[in-house]
């Protein structure tokens, strides 16, 4: 099964993204035939400081070689390296209807909170359609977020193919079933748009002095807490093992324990959890040329697969002379 997905290069990347997303897509890796690359062009729809477009694809390209990403194995590259996915874009662009866009939530979402959109942010589906069915892919797994994206992606492939013939396969989503929305130290989803987030890789002590800032209630110490409605809580469900965790659940239930004890017992724990990776990370940030090469290897890989698809759709729709 070939399995696909991108990610958006937003920078160091957080706990929320890897409980929410890369932790399955590492997990994936042992039994598919896995694609995944860095939507730089995505990225591009908010405009971006220039300086920062390749320094955050770097450092998105770290953090998954660091946590694991096998990239022998697993394709891994940078979106803009086979830009034959924007001509893509284009074809397809010609069998889409604008009220598929227009009905696009997360398009609407953001007019909503007053942004202007640019044309980019409303074809945004349309390109993310054309990575998806430019490698042919069977399932693609992405957040509950990007569900009807990937509806868009099969509304598209199906016109394309009974307009000019079977040249798409018809994808499947993979809804990842993520642990609840990872809060943030202020309670809200953790989100490097709110400026709440804990990195993987950030400094041991970065990590803790954030912890122990997390918001919570002021209830004193002796007094009882209630574990489901505490952000510490939730994050300690993340780390600590079952055993451990229903401790701490006793603990809060009958009181007696503040919630600074519990901040530090959280802070000992995720980076315990990331160290073993840690080394690999600093050993990659101090070699980039290496990493450069690993994308530019996998973009190889990618473009060889991206061509083959766009001459059968050149042909297909009268292109090709
Ligand atoms: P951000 O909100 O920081 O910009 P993205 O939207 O780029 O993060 O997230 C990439 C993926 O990581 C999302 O599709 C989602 O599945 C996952 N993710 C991000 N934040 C969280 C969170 N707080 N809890 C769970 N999953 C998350
Ligand atoms: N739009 C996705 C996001 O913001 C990133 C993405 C771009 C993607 N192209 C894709 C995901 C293709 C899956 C498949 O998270």
């Amino acid at each position: 099964m070939r399995v696909l997905s991108g990610i958006q290069p937003s920078g160091r990347l957080h706990i929320g993204n890897f409980f929410g997303a890369m932790r399955q897509h590492l997990q994936l890796q042992s039994e598919h035939d896995c694609f995944y690359f860095i939507a730089d062009f995505h990225a591009l729809t908010s405009n971006p400081c220039p300086a920062d477009v390749a320094r955050h694809t770097l450092d998105v390209a770290m953090d998954y070689l660091a946590l694991g990403l096998d990239h022998e194995k697993t394709v891994f590259w940078r979106q803009s390296d086979v830009p034959e996915v924007t001509e893509l874009t284009w074809l397809l662009s010609c069998v889409t209807p604008m009220g598929l866009l227009q009905r696009c939530v997360s398009f609407k979402e953001k007019v909503a909170q007053g942004l202007s959109p640019n044309h980019g942010l409303f074809a945004y589906p349309v390109l993310q359609a054309a990575d998806i069915l430019i490698y042919k892919s069977d399932m693609v797994p992405v957040g509950a977020d990007q569900k009807q994206h990937i509806e868009v992606t099969r509304d598209i492939a199906v016109r394309f193919n009974s307009s000019y013939g079977e040249v798409f396969t018809i994808p499947k989503e993979y809804i990842i079933e993520s642990v609840a929305v990872v809060p943030g130290t202020d309670g809200q989803k953790m989100s490097k748009s709110y400026g709440n987030t804990i990195e993987m890789f950030e400094p041991e002590e970065d990590v803790r002095k954030k912890i122990m800032k997390i918001v919570t209630d002021s209830t004193p110490v002796e007094m009882p807490k209630d574990p489901d409605n505490c952000n510490v809580f939730a994050l300690l469900e993340l780390f600590a093992s079952q055993e451990e965790l229903t401790e701490w659940e006793n603990k809060y239930r009958t009181g007696g324990v503040g919630y600074g004890e519990a901040k530090k017992r959280l802070a000992d724990l995720m980076i315990e959890y990331f160290s073993p990776f840690r080394a690999k990370r600093a050993e990659l940030e101090s070699n980039i040329d290496y990493v450069k090469s690993v994308l530019a290897k996998g973009a190889k890989r990618a473009k060889a697969i991206a061509v083959q698809t766009l001459t059968e759709a050149r042909k297909a729709v009268g292109l090709e002379m």
